[in-house]
């Protein structure tokens, strides 16, 4: 059985009167530790799909399994827990709390959670031991999103989900944003996934996830990923 399993999952919003199926039936499976890359259009249903994975929101109908939890059966206190201890999010836009130093920040994530991570490591990890008394504003975007990627790993998640990480960020800056996020995946052992519109990041995947209208139109294992380095776009 795989880690995570996503069996015939169906979203659909209602606006107005009119309907969006946002999920149309998405199936796919990822092994612990691997690096993914969902990969997909905008309007693709991508963003649905990973809500739902993190327990922010639930699906019509459908599986959902994350190491041995079955999260689609769980009720609301039980998906304030799992979002609280087993999974961390990185967003487009950082979100960082704009009056706590990048030190503090990632301690008020590590006061909500049970298997909390060393602070100061978490921050050296994500190459920020030297800024950690800055306030965001004091920080480059990339830094900042850095910050927000040690927010996430500090609480020691079993799943790292990033919604577009690099999309508010130039070319330089996202690629280092991506070497942290796959550096965090190797050295921890961290499940990552990571939403792009970009198909040349899916080369440093071990696993590549494409969706389109709202279904998976592909699965690929990558037996030799590349380094984020090695890839120009
Ligand atoms: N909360 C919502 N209410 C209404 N429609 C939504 C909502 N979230 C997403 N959608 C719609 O569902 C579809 C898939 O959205 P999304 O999962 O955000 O796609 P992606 O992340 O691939 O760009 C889009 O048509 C979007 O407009
Ligand atoms: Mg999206």
């Amino acid at each position: 059985m795989s880690y995570i399993k996503i069996q015939d999952v169906y979203k659909k919003y209602k606006v107005g009167d009119t309907v969006v199926v946002a999920n149309n039936g998405i199936s796919f499976s990822i092994e612990k530790g691997e690096f993914v890359v969902i990969l997909g259009p905008s309007g693709a249903g991508k963003s649905t799909i990973l809500n739902i994975l993190g327990g922010m929101e639930s699906c019509d109908s459908g599986e959902i399994i994350v190491d041995e939890l079955a999260i689609s059966t769980f009720n609301n206190k039980q998906l304030t827990k799992y979002r609280r201890d087993d999974v961390g999010f990185v967003f487009q836009f950082y979100n960082l709390v704009q009056n706590l130093t990048a030190k503090e920040n990632v301690e008020l994530a590590t006061r909500i959670t049970k298997n909390a991570l060393d602070v100061d490591q978490t921050l050296e990890l994500v190459g920020l031991d030297h800024r950690k008394d800055n306030f965001p504003s004091q920080l480059s975007g990339g830094e900042q999103q850095r910050v927000s990627i040690a927010r996430a790993v500090a609480k020691n998640p079993k799943l790292l989900l990033c919604d577009e990480p690099t999309g508010a960020l130039d070319y330089n800056t996202g690629k280092q944003v991506l070497q942290t996020l796959q550096d965090t995946c190797r050295k921890m052992g961290t499940t990552v996934i990571v939403i792009t519109h970009n198909s040349a990041i899916a080369q440093m995947a071990d696993r590549v996830i494409k969706i389109n209208d709202a279904k998976v139109r592909s699965v690929e294992v990558n037996k030799n990923p590349i380094p984020i380095e090695n890839i120009e776009w």
